[in-house]
């Protein structure tokens, strides 16, 4: 299974350890089990843009109601399973993030290249559903004995908020409130923290929408910043909250880039601030900047 890709001659505990946990928090160990799945919306790799937005819709109709188009997971071919889990591209049933392993491996190097170069502050998630980016975060930091930097992890820990489309017009129509799957609770999130033995004072909670916790959250500096709240309001937010704290040489993650919502709210802020830094893809979804001043 071409999963995480350690290359010979550079294995080191500290990387076996968070191969392991990409593994596990993946749930790709466990790839071709029932459970390793859950893909509401037919969206297999390759399905067309309009055809992917129709099911999108449909679905949020039906959420309201508590129904679901889960596919059988019968339906999808181990290597179809494999393409998902590497590039992120469904909702699983049970693992601790939905965002693949080469977003994963990105978090990863982006949070290594701030330790190798003693780029100052913390690291923050917004929007962390289960945790599990959050959860790999901390694993690194433990992996490399970092004991000063703190994570963030920001969420309104029930789900997206209603669209508000008279401030954020690209954001009409959005559904994503509609998904109870988006909605996960605090505890439950904590206690996964706990499974891993990486609940600690060194994991602050910012429960609330963003628009209320980010521009008051206690944060001094950032080195990592990490934005998973789907929509245009949630990415612009946290940009205009915290860019500024992000220090010069550390990284700004959008997870949703493919969404156009947010790859909205990243152009608008970018063209408004004049940041010029190059915006590199990871997948096809996610992308990423290096702060250069
Ligand atoms: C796609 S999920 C995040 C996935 C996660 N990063 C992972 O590793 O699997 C989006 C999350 O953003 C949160 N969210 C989105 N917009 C928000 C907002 N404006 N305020 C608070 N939470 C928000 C939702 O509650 C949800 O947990």
């Amino acid at each position: 299974m071409p999963l995480t890709v350690l290359s010979l001659g550079e294995i080191s505990p500290e990387m076996l350890y968070l191969d392991l946990m990409k593994r596990v928090l993946s749930d790709s160990i466990f790839i071709d089990h029932p459970l390793a799945h859950l893909v509401p919306y037919q969206i297999k790799v390759g399905t067309p843009w309009i055809k992917r937005q129709f099911l999108w819709m449909i679905s949020g109709l039906l959420a309201r109601y508590r129904i679901t188009m889960a596919e059988s997971n019968d339906s999808f071919t181990h290597e179809e399973r494999v393409l998902a889990i590497a590039n992120g591209t469904f909702w699983p049933a049970r693992a601790h993030t939905m965002i693949g392993h080469k977003r994963l491996n990105n978090l990863q190097t982006c949070v290594e290249s701030v330790l190798r170069h003693s780029v100052p502050g913390d690291l923050i998630e917004t929007g962390v559903w289960r945790g599990g980016a959050c959860i790999f975060m901390r694993a690194i930091l433990k992996a490399y004995g970092d004991e000063t930097r703190s994570v963030w992890v920001a969420d309104s820990f029930e789900g997206l908020p209603s669209p508000s489309p008279n401030k954020y017009k690209a954001d009409e129509g959005d559904q994503w409130h509609t998904f109870d799957i988006l909605a996960i609770p605090l505890e439950e999130v904590q206690s996964n923290f706990r499974r891993y033995g990486l609940l600690d004072d060194r994991v602050r909670f910012l429960k609330g929408w963003f628009k209320d916790t980010l521009p008051i959250a206690p944060i001094d500096r950032l080195a990592v910043l990490r934005l998973d709240g789907d929509m245009y309001e949630s990415t612009i937010q946290a940009l205009e909250a915290l860019y500024d704290k992000l220090s010069p040489g550390g990284f700004v993650i959008i997870d949703d880039f493919s969404l156009p919502p947010c790859a909205q709210a990243v152009g608008d802020f970018r063209s408004a601030r004049g940041i010029k830094d190059a915006l590199i893809d990871i997948d096809g979804s996610g992308s990423y900047w290096q702060r250069s001043a």
